[in-house]
């Protein structure tokens, strides 16, 4: 997936104050890549990453998705990229915690109305790939952190997306175990093309992606 974003602006009003978390940025992406934001925290990476995956509307700017403009798609045209094009990795996992790992995963495929023996068929398939095949029955009280966010990623992966967006998906893991994540990311990019795009203050993201991008203060510059 290609992503381009033109002068995109986010600007949050709290009681009498303006905070322009996403100032102007200009950025591009190409399928298949691996890219970084780094930055201070309250710099706009997670509302960068919210604007790009379609779950929230810019106040200026634009963003085209395969030189679509995303500002003339319908509410349903968003939601259908964001489940069937995109999947999301988040910081603090956000998985349903009355589902087990399987139904977690299971359950993006549910609302793109696939069957239920496909459903079953991939979430165990992914889960095992994950190494979490003697995990499919817990629910996310019952797991540690690192297998959390396995269940995570295979979710983020069950409908093929073009696209993962990770916000801060080591900031919860120790050192091994955030390696093993990076790997996996990794891993999905290189093999299935899936442009990935992260926000991190783990160097070890930064030293395995194609290019890194610094944030601060809304403003987003390319690094390297
Ligand atoms: N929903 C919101 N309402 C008001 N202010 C927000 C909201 N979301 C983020 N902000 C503000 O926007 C700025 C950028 O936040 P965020 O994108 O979460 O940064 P980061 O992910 O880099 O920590 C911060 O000043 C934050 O307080
Ligand atoms: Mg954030």
């Amino acid at each position: 997936m290609r992503i381009k974003t033109v002068d995109l602006t986010k600007i949050f009003h709290v009681g009498s104050s303006e905070i322009t978390a996403v100032n102007k940025v200009n950025f591009e992406v190409n399928e298949a890549k691996f890219i970084a934001i780094v930055g201070p925290s309250g710099s706009g990476k997670s509302t960068l990453l919210s604007l790009i995956g379609l779950n929230d509307y810019p106040n200026y700017g634009k963003i085209f998705i395969d030189d679509i403009d995303t500002v003339l798609l319908s509410g349903s045209q968003r939601r259908k990229i964001r489940l069937s094009r995109m999947g999301f990795v988040f910081q603090t996992f956000n998985l349903f915690p009355t589902l087990n790992a399987l139904e977690n995963v299971e359950l993006p495929m549910a609302l793109a109305n696939k069957s239920k023996g496909e459903q079953r068929e991939k979430a165990v398939r992914l889960l095992e790939a994950m190494g979490l095949s003697n995990r499919l029955f817990h629910r996310p009280k019952e797991l540690s952190m690192g297998e959390m966010q396995r269940v995570a990623i295979a979710r983020a992966l069950v409908n093929n997306p073009e696209l993962i967006i990770a916000d801060e998906p080591t900031g919860e893991l120790d050192s091994k175990t955030a390696k093993e994540i990076i790997r996996l990311l990794f891993d999905i990019n290189r093999k299935e093309k899936t442009t990935v795009i992260v926000a991190t203050h783990d160097e070890k993201i930064v030293d395995v992606a194609d290019a890194i991008y610094s944030m601060y203060d809304g403003k987003l510059k390319l690094e390297g």
